[in-house]
């Protein structure tokens, strides 16, 4: 008992991503959704791997291909995107200050001319109509919410929110663009925007979902939309 809150104060002390999340977690913040960073490098190869060549073939894709990694933790996602996406333009964005000064250090190391990183909790301050993709990964939940005992989200997570957060992406997207959003505990395909997208890629996601009510939704069997790409 001793030793694992010493070693708690201990990570608190000198660990600041893990600080940051611990007040995301307690704190929660308006618009903020998964306090928790867990990440590791190549964690969708399925999406990235469909993402590299749908912009590939598309003839609107802007060149350099322009991408925003929306909640990238440590940076893991960011420098995968690089593997995939040799030329491109990209940047992540995160709303836990620690994870970004994680970030640019790492960055520094790699002294990649193409990438940046700010610590933003959305995407308003992104210009219209900029990117290629979007890539929104494990973000829009809440860890929560795995209890299986409860009915609704709005203590930890809220529709509206969602819904603002994705109208927002939906903005900054250019037309036939691509928005990919895993492991979200709404659906997007529940929002007014997803009128102006379609569906192109779905996969399995053991994330329970809620409803534009915030009440918990019947089990599915764990297929999800997750790539969308913009229409008009
Ligand atoms: C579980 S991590 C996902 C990291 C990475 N996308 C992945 O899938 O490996 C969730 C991240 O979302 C960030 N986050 C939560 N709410 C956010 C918001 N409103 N704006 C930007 N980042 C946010 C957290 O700080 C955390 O780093």
């Amino acid at each position: 008992m001793i030793v694992r809150a010493s070693r708690l104060l201990w990570r608190l002390a000198t660990d600041r991503p893990y600080r940051n999340v611990v007040w995301l977690y307690w704190v929660r913040p308006r618009a903020a959704f998964q306090p928790v960073n867990d990440t590791r490098p190549d964690r969708y190869p399925g999406i990235f791997r469909f993402a590299q060549a749908a912009l590939e073939a598309d003839p609107l894709a802007g060149r350099p291909l322009v991408l925003l990694s929306f909640g990238c933790s440590t940076g893991e996602e960011v420098f995968t995107l690089r593997r995939y996406f040799p030329a491109a333009r990209i940047k992540g964005i995160d709303i836990n200050p620690g994870n970004i000064a994680t970030c640019r250090r790492r960055l520094a190391e790699q002294g990649d001319l193409g990438i940046s990183f700010a610590r933003s909790k959305s995407t308003t301050g992104e210009a219209t109509g900029v990117y290629d993709a979007i890539f929104c990964m494990a973000v829009l939940r809440h860890g929560g919410l795995a209890d299986a005992t409860l009915t609704r989200c709005n203590h930890l997570l809220r529709f509206a929110d969602f819904e603002n957060a994705v109208a927002d992406f939906a903005r900054c997207l250019r037309r036939g663009g691509l928005l990919a959003i895993a492991h979200s505990n709404f659906r997007f395909n529940d929002t007014r925007t997803s009128a102006y997208f379609e569906t192109v890629l779905k996969i399995k996601s053991l994330a329970p979902l809620f409803g534009s009510d915030n009440l918990r939704l019947p089990e599915t069997n764990g297929e999800v939309d997750a790539v969308f790409r913009k229409l008009r």
